[in-house]
């Protein structure tokens, strides 16, 4: 019904994956499997949507608290995740760390510390650290049964007067785990304990696989809590710009609210972002179903072909995302030489694992959001670069 291995030309869009790949790998002519966004065009009932709203015409201020926008996020969360939530709640953003930047101002002040699970996204070390607040990290280890927090270590951590938040990215990017309902009220509890709040970054939520199921924070939230998302990964629309979010108390909601719109100027929304948000949470699902199969299947490829090529791997695709995050250590390959040999001679740019802090090193992140076609030339390229080391 959809079709996900056409490949579509991506270059001279101004997009950041193809255009500006020389700016993170220094080389213009690379085939790039790095940020998060995909090769694929987003929903056939968001560009009817969209295009339909364009013959309007007229496209000025407007606002985003109405009832197609809260209602379409109120039934995706209903539909997907059989969860109820507080419309009341709900707010808007430009985009998710937009909103997670503004929520660290909001509960914590300069040299406070931030807490994360590394490795952890890079944007989340940049957002702490722009806003002059200090990197708490909590490692998570890798056991046979996947990535795994140590709740005491956690605790130990969280029991730290100066630690004012926990900034939850969950699922997690870029292991890609799913933490289990039990781990979440585990956190909720040891939170709620020692007086920390919790921002809970969900933008990986509609990306679970087999039978790992994400559990929205508002399910076992306990103290102040906040959980920002968007459907821009999962329907592949950051161009558009636009995020939202809930936020437990009225108190931090009015003062987020109270930002987004005094302070920064923020709050007339992108429209849209508001018509695709509202056409692919109430048409979106079965486009999004059909492609979450088409991703797994990449998965699939990837770990068919790396195991069978290098057997001391044992990859396994990740319980969510479309990110690869492959632990390269049991083969002894240098970091910098693999980079070296990816893009200098294979011409593949695949993101280094140390982009996510130094429980990184040795892996590498490979995106999996695009047509076949494109990944096997990917993964044979990262294989012929491992070989050439090895
Ligand atoms: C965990 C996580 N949060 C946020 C983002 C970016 O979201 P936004 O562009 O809405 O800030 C990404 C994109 O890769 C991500 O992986």
């Amino acid at each position: 019904m959809f079709d996900f291995s056409t490949p579509i030309d991506r270059h001279g869009t101004w997009c950041t994956q193809w255009d500006y790949v020389a700016d993170r790998f220094g080389a213009a002519d690379l085939l790039p499997f790095t940020i998060s966004d995909m090769d694929f065009a987003t929903a056939p009932c968001i560009i009817d949507a969209v295009s339909q709203r364009l013959q309007h015409g007229v496209f000025g201020y407007s606002r985003w608290k109405n009832d197609e926008f809260l209602g379409a996020i109120a039934h995706w969360f209903a539909t997907r995740f059989n969860s109820a939530i507080d419309k009341e709640s709900i707010v808007y953003g430009p985009s998710v760390i937009y909103m997670v930047s503004e929520m660290i101002r909001q509960w914590s002040a300069p040299g406070d510390g931030i807490v994360v699970h590394t490795p952890a996204y890079d944007a989340f070390y940049k957002a702490i650290e722009g806003n002059d607040r200090q990197i708490v990290a909590v490692p998570l280890s890798k056991t046979t049964e996947g990535w795994s927090c140590d709740m005491s270590r956690l605790e130990q951590v969280l029991a730290q007067p100066q630690n004012r938040i926990l900034l939850l990215c969950s699922p997690h990017n870029p292991t890609g785990k799913v933490w289990t309902r039990e781990e979440l009220a585990t956190m909720a509890a040891l939170c709620e304990k020692h007086d920390v709040k919790v921002i809970s970054d969900e933008i990986h939520m509609d990306m679970a696989w087999g039978n790992h199921r994400h559990t929205p924070w508002c399910e076992v939230a306990r103290g102040p809590w906040s959980l920002f998302t968007s459907g821009s990964k999962s329907f592949n629309i950051p161009a558009f710009t636009g995020a939202y979010g809930l936020i437990g108390d009225e108190t931090s909601r009015l003062g987020y609210l109270n930002t987004l719109k005094g302070r920064d100027g923020l709050s007339s929304p992108s429209v849209p972002a508001l018509v695709a948000h509202i056409a692919a949470y109430r048409d979106g699902a079965p486009w999004l179903d059909a492609l979450r199969a088409y991703l797994q299947d990449n998965l699939t490829y990837i770990a068919q072909e790396l195991n069978q090529a290098f057997p001391a791997l044992e990859w396994q695709p990740p319980e969510s995302t479309y990110l690869a995050w492959i632990d390269l250590n049991p083969l002894g390959i240098d970091d910098r030489a693999l980079q070296k040999a990816l893009i200098e001679q294979q011409k593949v740019a695949i993101m280094p694992g140390y982009t996510y802090g130094e429980e990184g090193n040795g892996f590498v992140r490979l995106n999996a959001g695009c047509p076949r076609v494109k990944l096997e030339q990917g993964v044979q390229r990262l294989i012929a670069a491992i070989r050439s080391l090895s």
